[in-house]
Order: C-alpha cells, then structure tokens, then sequence
C-alpha cells in the first residue's frame, strides 16, 4: 500500500504522528513529510530517527499557502495536528477553532487543489455529543473530512478522505497512567476521579493498526471506530499501585467539567448508519450529494445501544498490570 508512496503527517512530531512514522518507515515508503510549527520537536525528532527517507517542514495549519507548497506530489495525508487539552480548549476557543477547525479546512482544500489520493484524520471520542470546546472543534475536523468526499469533482474519484475514531491512547501525555505514575514517583497523593468510571483501552500499536486498516480498507466518506474493551479507573489505579508497591494516600477529586463518566465511541442516533467487521465499526452516512460507493455490502451493526465504555468487556486488574508492564509504561524492577 505504500510502496513509492509520499506521505505527509501534520503534527508529525506529536505522539501518534512519531510512532506512525517509526512504523510507516518499517514500508517501502518513498518519503514522509513531517508538517509541525515548533523547530524544537523537529529537531529532537530528527536526532531520534536517523532515516534519510524522513523531510522536516514547519507550518502551520492555519496557513493555507503553506499548505498547498508542502502537499506538492503528496500521495497521502494522515492529519494529526490539533490542539487536544480539553481545558486549554475550554480557556482559548478562538484558538481551537482556527487550528481544529479552520485549519482542516485549509488542509482539505489544499488536498483538494493538490490531488492528494488519500487523506486520514484522527479523531476522537470526545467529538461523540460533545460536551466541551475540543470535542465541538474535533466533531467538526471529522464533518469537513466526511464533506470532502462531495467537494473533489468527477474526474477524481480515486481521490477518499477518511477519518478515524478512538479515545484516549494508553499512557499518552497528560493521560490517566503517566499522571499517576509522576504523582506516586514524586511522592505526592495520588488523584482519582470516581474509581466506577469507565475508559476504552487502546495502546499505541492498536492505534496505528486501525490506521492502517482504515487506509486499506476505507472506500470514502467512513469513521473506522475499533472494537475494544475497557477498563475502570479505580482498577487501573490499583493495578498501577500495586506494580510500583506503593502505598500512596489517594484523593477524589470531582469529574472535570466537560468530563463524561463513560466514553462513549458511537452514539444512538448514529446507529442507523453503522456497520461492523471483525475489528472495526464503521460509520457511513449516505449523503444526497455524494454518488461515490456505499457501504451497502458491509454487515449492518448488531450494536443496540450506544458503544460506551461501560457496556463492553472490562478488563481486570490482572489484566492492566500485564499490559501496564508490556506496554512499557511503568517501570517494574
Ligand atoms: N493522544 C490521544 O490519546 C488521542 C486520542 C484520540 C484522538 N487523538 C487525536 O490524535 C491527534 C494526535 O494526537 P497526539 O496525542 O499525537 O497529539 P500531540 O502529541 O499533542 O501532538 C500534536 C501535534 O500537532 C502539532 N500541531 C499543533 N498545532 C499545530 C498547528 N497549528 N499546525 C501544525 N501542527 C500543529 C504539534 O506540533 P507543534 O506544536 O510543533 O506544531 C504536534 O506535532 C490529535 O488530533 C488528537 O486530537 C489523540
């Protein structure tokens, strides 16, 4: 699938964007386009992947001339590029909007302008019924992308943008795991939210996988969402404690504004439109405007309500603790 292929990523330099290219350099891949504002990331990242195939380019998504210089011969666009803390969201939405939304835009038109075959983009849970400003922002980033299947004219319908759609990646920066791990390291109390709610588990590699798969797979116009299963907070809590053997005092705090109890991946209303394979839902909504394939031959869901986090299989204490230590994120002697 990528063989001679160009591919460019914005945000490049962030979490998925790094692990993407450590992965996508393992293919034939020609080149790959890293597309990110600050020199500093880019400049470690450079140090960390030594590889000749990889370019550097600082941009902004919020400028379109920029854009369109930097998708020249690009075959496929993964767009990771986002501001993605729900409070930074909530303090600066002016902000949120002109890079989570308005620099989709710009993004999608240059792909349009430029003939990109491919383009992908990450998106999130929180764009499920949002409750905050990040989530607002990144239900629209998927919208412009389902949109954009209409907007490539006739004469271009190899040309599919796609979108994809998980929660929080496991041990990610600023997520449940890290916190707790620098709070107990520190010696500090750890905080927790009511240990009854519910999260989604997806690591890293199954992260990339649904990307790959979504690429391979994905005819146009879809949102690939994984089947997963979950976990409770108080749980990985425990599981964490119990790996670092500490006795840490423990605090509640209260769930954050804007915070759900429960992911929540699909909602009811999005049923209608939803099909399954082994691995994946996939959302496909057929639109008046759109005359590219459908899903048709795809199996219709069995899902009867809402995929949220607290109606799928948890998995247990145990259970963390072994991908806790696999995954590398706490470090038992
Ligand atoms: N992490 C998760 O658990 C998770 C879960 C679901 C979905 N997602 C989504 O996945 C995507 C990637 O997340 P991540 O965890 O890799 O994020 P991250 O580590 O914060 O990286 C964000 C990347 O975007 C770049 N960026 C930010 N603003 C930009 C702009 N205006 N123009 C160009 N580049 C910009 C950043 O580099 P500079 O600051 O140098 O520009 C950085 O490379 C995001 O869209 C996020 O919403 C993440």
């Amino acid at each position: 699938m990528f063989e001679g292929k160009k591919i460019l990523i914005t945000g490049g330099t962030g979490s998925l964007g790094r692990a993407l290219t450590k992965r996508l350099l393992e293919t034939d891949v020609d080149t790959i386009r890293i597309f990110s504002r600050d020199e500093l990331k880019q400049v470690q990242m450079q140090s960390d992947y030594d590889n000749n195939r990889l370019r550097y380019l600082i941009g902004d998504v919020r400028d379109k001339i920029r854009l369109l210089r930097a998708l020249e011969d690009i075959d496929i666009v993964v767009h990771a590029a986002a501001l993605k803390h729900v409070p930074v969201a909530e303090y600066n939405p002016f902000e949120a909007v002109k890079t989570n939304v308005n620099g989709t835009q710009n993004l999608l038109e240059a792909c349009l302008d430029q003939n990109v075959n491919l383009g992908l983009a990450i998106g999130t849970d929180k764009a499920v019924s949002p409750l905050n400003t990040y989530g607002a922002t990144k239900l629209l980033m998927e919208r412009l992308f389902i949109s954009a299947n209409s907007y490539r004219g006739k004469r271009r319908k190899d040309q599919k943008f796609l979108c994809v759609r998980y929660g929080n990646v496991l041990g990610s920066r600023g997520s449940l795991v890290p916190t707790l791990v620098k709070q107990i390291q520190d010696g500090k109390k750890i905080t927790i939210t009511d240990p009854e709610m519910t999260r989604f588990n997806i690591t890293m590699k199954e992260a990339i996988d649904l990307v790959f798969r979504t690429m391979e797979k994905g005819i146009g116009g879809q949102v690939f969402i994984p089947k997963l299963k979950a976990y409770k907070v108080g749980d990985m809590k425990d599981a964490v404690l119990e790996l670092l053997d500490s006795k840490t005092e423990i605090e509640t705090i209260s769930v954050r504004p804007g915070e759900k109890y429960h992911e929540v991946l699909i909602n009811q209303d999005e049923l209608r439109y939803t099909y399954e394979t082994d691995n994946d839902y996939i959302l496909h909504e057929k639109r008046k405007d759109d005359d590219s394939i459908h899903s048709n031959n795809l199996k219709k869901t069995n899902l009867k309500d809402q995929y949220s986090s607290d109606k799928v299989d948890l998995i247990n204490k145990d259970e963390l603790k072994k991908i806790l230590v696999n995954e590398n994120l706490v470090n038992v002697e």
